[in-house]
């Protein structure tokens, strides 16, 4: 029954038999466990797009047909965003930018919080660090040894701003580690002190469901990227209180942000169009609402349920590789999204992404993962490594720094496909000094490619085809 379900629900994904080249010349299907970086897209939404092209006309930009008929699907997109999200359209407003990086940056500079100070953590994409770092002052919640946030820590920071903390912001679920931080709670405390909940849900949104008002404190804002819940094309939301975007000079002007100009004076828009500088990405923002739905009609539960197995399955599974160490507590302790995080003993982290690339046809990711601080406390660094390993990270070599292997899951995943991926570690683990010897370093990137044939030519001569079509 569970198997028929699983079948069906992968048929809903485009590209998974897509066939691969190995380094041996042979093809197989991509086993892709980089879905923390990115999903493929559904099929629902690149039937969406397809059925919408021949009638894309431009948004709040002309009277024709289309353009009416564009300007209401953007409008939709917009409802849907803020349904998901359980976000009441009197009380919250759906901004629609290119991802949550452009959410979360725009929130840096746009919010009314000019003095205030802002709390964020150790374990955040450095998307949801440096604006903070560089906007406003940023303070940083400490971590526990094994990688969750020290609540305690959050609790002491915010009596001791005495109020000056006007938000606290953290990611739904990590990007290195997949725990799920415990949103509730720190709403209450952050509530509780005077701050508003900023939520970097670009983890946490495709794997688990989040509502604005799940709970007796409101989360304020939240954001996401469509690319990783399966909506290519470049769009994301930011969801906020409809106040926090009334007043103030919005971070970029120009066409549509206004509702009158002349010589002497500016007049801004109400939001969201004073939110929204020039024209846009509609395309990206009706699959951005198509993948949204698509998730509320297909039982997402039972979807984040099975992921939530897949996860520990996954977890366990890895343990038995002799030498490998995961990062983060077990999924039975802690609760995690599918992102797990590890490193193989004396075996560089880049290496195993190679060989499970070149050799298994496994897509995986390797390094810090735009989490830096967190990955260094997770590897346990001292100062002075630390040090050592931002001067390799300058020179761009990384596979030479210390970091980790990510594997990462969507719903679409299957147990057969982490069997896979342990049985390939076990042969790199009882083959490791074969095995090493098949690769070099690339000096100009540091990365590891096969000694044997030309990996880069080949992977051009397969980029120009998609320009010749
Ligand atoms: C937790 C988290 N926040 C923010 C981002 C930034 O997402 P994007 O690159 O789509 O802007 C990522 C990307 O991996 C992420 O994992």
């Amino acid at each position: 029954m569970e198997k028929k379900w699983h079948d069906q629900i992968r048929t809903e994904i485009l590209g998974l038999d897509t066939k691969i080249p190995l380094s041996d010349g042979t093809k197989q299907p991509y086993v892709n466990l980089d879905n923390a970086a990115t999903t493929p897209p559904l099929f629902a939404v690149v039937q969406a797009v397809q059925a919408f092209l021949p009638w894309y006309s431009s948004v709040h930009r002309g009277f024709g047909y289309k353009s009416q008929l564009a300007t209401e699907v953007y409008a939709e997109a917009r409802r849907i965003a803020l349904d998901f999200f359980g976000a009441p359209a009197d009380q919250y407003i759906a901004l629609f930018v290119k991802n949550a990086s452009e959410g979360l940056n725009k929130l840096s500079k746009r919010l009314p919080l000019d003095k205030a100070e802002v709390l964020t953590t150790w374990m955040e994409h450095h998307s949801n660090d440096l604006p903070w770092r560089l906007r406003k002052q940023a303070q940083f919640i400490e971590l526990t040894k094994d990688g969750c946030l020290d609540l305690a820590d959050l609790e002491r920071k915010l009596k001791m701003a005495r109020r000056a903390i006007k938000l606290v912001t953290v990611c739904g679920a990590s990007n290195v580690t997949g725990i799920i931080n415990p949103i509730q709670t720190i709403a209450e405390l952050a509530q509780h002190y005077g701050a508003q909940l900023v939520v970097d849900a670009a983890q946490l949104a495709p794997h688990y469901p989040i509502k604005m008002q799940a709970g007796p404190v409101p989360i304020a804002f939240l954001t996401l990227s469509g690319h990783k819940i399966y909506a290519p094309f470049g769009s994301g939301v930011l969801i906020g209180p409809r106040a926090a975007f009334q007043d103030g000079t919005p971070d970029q002007v120009g066409g549509g942000t206004v509702i009158a100009v002349s010589r002497g004076e500016i007049v801004f828009a109400p939001p969201p169009d004073r939110e929204e500088v020039g024209t846009p990405n509609l395309i990206g923002v009706l699959a951005l609402a198509v993948g949204l739905r698509w998730l509320a009609r297909n039982n997402f539960p039972r979807l984040v349920a099975y992921e939530t197995k897949l996860t520990k399955y996954a977890y366990n599974r890895l343990k038995t590789v002799p030498g490998l160490t995961l990062y983060g507590p077990p999924p039975e302790r802690y609760p995690r999204v599918g992102v797990i995080s590890f490193n193989l003993e004396g075996i560089p982290h880049g290496l195993v992404a190679a060989y499970l690339s070149f050799e298994a046809g496994i897509g995986v990711r390797h390094g810090c993962f735009c989490a830096r601080p967190y990955v260094h406390h997770l590897l346990g660094l001292s100062e002075a490594e630390i040090i050592s390993a931002e001067k390799l990270a300058k020179m761009g070599k990384k596979c030479l720094l210390p970091g980790m292997v990510r594997i990462s899951f969507g719903f679409y995943n299957t147990k057969t496909e982490i069997d896979q991926l342990v049985d390939a570690l076990k042969t790199l683990r009882t083959e490791e000094e074969k095995i090493k010897n098949r690769y070099r370093i690339d000096p100009a990137t540091g990365e590891y490619l096969p000694i044997v044939g030309n990996f880069k030519a080949a992977l051009l001569r397969h980029t120009k085809t998609f320009f010749n079509l």
